[in-house]
């Protein structure tokens, strides 16, 4: 879309254009992880949180009684790092290697490329939607991907819901305006009433969609789905949108399509679109709980043993980061969910 003097767009519409529009879109055009990008996410931090996925993930195929083809499917893989180092991973285990299916569903051309030259030679499928998914018992895997998904954000003022868009009443200066919405609108397409003492509302209907179609492939299917992102559980929801550029926050109007616009997930609302959608909620918690679980220290121990003192400072320096709880330990939670035949505790009990 390009978009005029004086047009109007909201919330979630801005964020699409600003993230993904095919030219201009953040993401379309940059590869923002790491020391030089904008963030940082866990997998590029420590290989070892991919490790400690992939462990999990084996686990969760061993408790669905091995089958002997089994549908990995990475959501939003965004350099690659978690699944190259996952793959790695699973070349420890033959017998699962063998029966595991790898896919990747990614939006963005450009990260798209550095993903298929990342994993030249492995046997992936890239996705264009989810309806390609094969059927068989699957594992969804979404780390830091439904905050990337645009999102609409409601404000109560006057016991009056608002709808918030942005402006272009000038193309470089864009402003929020706030339009009177009929709430209900909402709560008849996600099926419940969302609005129920709340004073602002934030939700991504892209979120919802892909968690329907995640859903009826789990129910059919049997599998699950493991959610680990920025979030909160919170009955009160707020707002959490932030603009990133540079490991910084920024004005969300001043950067349209150079910075990354995220937010925090309500894991309580997630929570309640699985269950609307006949999945049950086997274990939340948050990332510190989850690898310490799995026993991300203990493998930091073994692989340190023989290392020089730097290296494996180094080691311990970024499980801190994973785990710490001022970084993103608890900052970071964590949700599978499956059918509801599925028992599966693993990394949510201690
Ligand atoms: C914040 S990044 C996280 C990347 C990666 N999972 C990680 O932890 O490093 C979000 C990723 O989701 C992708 N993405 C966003 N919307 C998408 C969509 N609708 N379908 C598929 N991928 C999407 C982005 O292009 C990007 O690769």
């Amino acid at each position: 879309m390009k978009i005029k003097k004086n047009d109007i767009l909201t919330i979630d519409k801005y964020i699409y254009e600003a993230l993904y529009n095919n030219k201009t879109g953040y993401y379309m055009k940059k590869n923002p992880f790491g020391i030089k990008g904008d963030f940082i996410t866990a997998p590029n931090i420590s290989i070892l949180f991919s490790e400690m996925i992939a462990i999990w993930i084996i686990s969760f195929w061993q408790n669905l009684k091995s089958p002997k083809e089994f549908n990995l499917i990475e959501l939003g893989s965004g350099n690659g790092e978690m699944i190259d180092q996952i793959i790695k991973t699973f070349e420890n285990f033959p017998l699962f290697e063998k029966c595991c299916k790898i896919n990747i569903l990614e939006k963005s051309p450009y990260l798209k490329k550095i993903q298929k030259n990342k994993l030249k030679n492995k046997n992936i499928k890239w996705l264009n939607n989810l309806n390609q998914v094969s059927n068989l018992p699957s594992i969804f895997i979404a780390n830091e991907f439904f905050d990337a998904l645009p999102f609409k954000q409601f404000i109560k003022k006057n016991k009056k819901w608002y709808e918030r868009n942005v402006k272009f009443y000038n193309l470089n200066k864009p402003k929020l305006l706030d339009i009177l919405y009929d709430i209900s609108k909402v709560e008849k397409k996600i099926g419940f009433k969302i609005s129920y003492k709340q004073k602002f509302i934030e939700y991504s209907p892209s979120a919802i969609e892909y968690l329907n179609i995640i859903s009826q492939k789990i129910n059919l299917n049997t599998g699950g789905i493991l959610i680990i992102d920025y979030g909160y559980w919170d009955t009160l929801m707020k707002n959490t949108i932030k603009s990133i550029y540079n490991h910084k926050h920024v004005d969300l109007l001043n950067n349209f399509g150079k910075a990354d616009i995220t937010y925090n997930i309500n894991f309580k609302i997630i929570q309640k679109i699985l269950k609307n959608f006949n999945l049950k909620i086997n274990g939340k918690t948050n990332q510190k709980k989850f690898l310490l679980n799995l026993g991300i220290l203990k493998r930091a121990e073994i692989i340190s043993k023989k290392l020089p003192f730097s290296k494996k400072a180094d080691i311990y320096f970024r499980i801190k980061r994973l785990i710490d709880k001022d970084s993103m330990g608890e900052l970071f939670k964590v949700l599978l969910a499956t059918d509801k035949n599925t028992k599966f505790k693993t990394g949510f009990v201690n």
